[in-house]
């Protein structure tokens, strides 16, 4: 090899984005992160001068044929549901999340229950030796026959124990502890963990199991190490949640084969994670009805309406610019809002610190919040109660009209099935909603009339 070709495999990569560059940086241009170019060398690669001849041909799409592989369901009523319901047979699944908040206790427990019903599962772990997670294990029940386990770093070695064993689901825990025979890098890093993420990948696709890998998290709450990973699998689940709570929230960020909104809750206790059966009602328990500053919205979370308490705070600003604090909200909304209810409303918090956030420390994205959010700061501002038994759904625009959201009615029933007895639905909701007997169902069309309908 000539010094030349020797040199051209030196680089230098961002290990927070995997941005490569021929020499070293002290900030990445790409995402900004400081100090974060590492020296990695790469596998050589074939050359591509010669056009090697097509192994497998192309298809024509219609004479693919169609076979819908079952789904294989963990049992964990709520790991399903955010799944799409179950696990695809060959795919890929990324689940990420802060250390210590229950990753290798969730697929620990799922897998169990795959290998109770008979399914060879293999758990390769490069972070616990047996023994720790016999002792994990012994918390959730006594282990099922065809469980496997592997302690091993080097993915080969996996990929070998994979062909040898053919189970139908692996989990590997986690991903920033394997390393490639090809790469001399350290493992947890880029070059590392695209080339093991692919070496699976590939596993997976060639009529193999079902993957599922564990990726840490940084502290700014990304997945560590590369974006690289999130576009090469099939989903990515977020696990996160209050620790001192001990309630968990697993989310999707990206999902091939189901829908992105979904969320599932749990609890963790003593013997492992508990599927919280009834959410909005959990997520209610601590309210306090008669306060000022919270609302009831009635969000909707994947295929699961969801009664969420926002509480709003306005306190009168001491030092300069007003403060605006938000936590389980998008900032910039909350902003908007603000100024749409000072324009429109006539309600100015010009002056005012500004506190929002969940109740239950959930995030909720979903603009039909908005009118709980407004009404909120609104009864902080007046400090005067909303009515207890009201829940409130629907968007603002910066019209101050309040817009339709997706699937009135069934919000509306969920939030009755909880006791509430008045709900406020956008105007344009109206005509097409049948209200549930015994629920008093007020339409309003702008923010002006929502605040005049919960006044009176
Ligand atoms: P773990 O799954 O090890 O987290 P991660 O893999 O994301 O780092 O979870 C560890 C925490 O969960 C630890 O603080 C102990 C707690 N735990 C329970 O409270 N109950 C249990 O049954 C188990 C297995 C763990
Ligand atoms: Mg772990």
């Amino acid at each position: 090899m000539s010094a030349r070709q020797a040199k051209a495999k030196l680089q230098f990569v961002c290990q927070a984005c995997g941005q490569p560059s021929p020499k070293w940086l002290g900030r990445c241009p790409a995402c900004g992160a400081w100090n974060s170019f590492a020296e990695e060398r790469q596998a050589a690669r074939p050359s591509s001068a010669a056009v090697p001849a097509p192994s497998r041909p192309p298809l024509r799409l219609n004479e693919v044929s169609r076979q819908e592989t079952g789904r294989l369901r963990t049992g964990l009523e709520e790991f399903d549901r955010v799944l799409g319901g179950g696990l695809v047979p060959g795919s890929l699944v990324l689940i990420g999340g802060d250390p210590g908040i229950g990753k290798s206790t969730l697929l620990l427990q799922a897998v169990f229950s795959l290998a109770q019903s008979g399914l060879p599962v293999l758990y390769v772990s490069g972070e616990e030796s047996a023994g720790q997670i016999s002792l994990r294990a012994g918390r959730l029940g006594s282990a099922p026959d065809s469980l496997w386990l592997l302690c091993e770093t080097r993915v080969d070695e996996i990929l070998g124990a994979i062909a040898a064993q053919r189970p139908a689901v692996v989990v590997v825990d986690s991903i920033q502890t394997l390393t490639h025979p090809d790469q001399g890098a350290v493992p947890g890093s880029v070059s590392q963990i695209r080339e093991c993420g692919q070496a699976l990948l590939a596993c997976a696709k060639a009529d193999g199991p079902a993957i599922l890998l564990v990726g840490h998290v940084t502290k700014e709450g990304v997945l560590a190490g590369p974006r690289v990973l999130e576009h090469l699998v099939d989903t990515v689940l977020y696990f996160e949640g209050d620790r001192q709570q001990g309630y968990r929230v697993l989310r999707t960020v990206k999902n091939r084969f189901g829908s992105t909104n979904e969320v599932g809750l749990f609890e963790m206790t003593a013997s492992g994670l508990q599927a919280v059966p009834d959410p909005s009602r959990w997520l209610l328990k601590e309210r306090h009805p008669g306060a000022a500053g919270s609302a009831v919205a009635v969000s909707l979370e994947g295929t699961r309406p969801l009664l969420v308490e926002i509480q709003a705070l306005t306190a009168t600003a001491y030092f300069g610019m007003p403060q605006r604090r938000v936590s389980g909200l998008d900032y910039n909304r909350c902003c908007l809002l603000l100024a749409v209810l000072e324009r429109r409303a006539g309600i100015s918090v010009g002056g005012q610190d500004v506190f929002l956030s969940v109740a239950g420390g959930l995030s909720v994205t979903e603009p039909a919040v908005d009118l709980a959010v407004a009404l909120a700061v609104a009864s902080s501002l007046k400090d005067q109660p909303l009515p207890p038994s009201l829940a409130v759904m629907g968007e603002v625009s910066l019209g101050g009209d309040i817009r339709a959201v997706s699937q009135a009615e069934r919000r509306c029933r969920e939030a009755q099935q909880l006791g509430f007895q008045r709900c406020l639905v956008p105007g344009p909701n109206l005509a097409d909603l049948k209200t549930p007997p015994g629920m008093d169902i007020v339409g309003v069309a702008t923010l002006a009339e929502a605040l005049a309908a919960v006044r009176g």
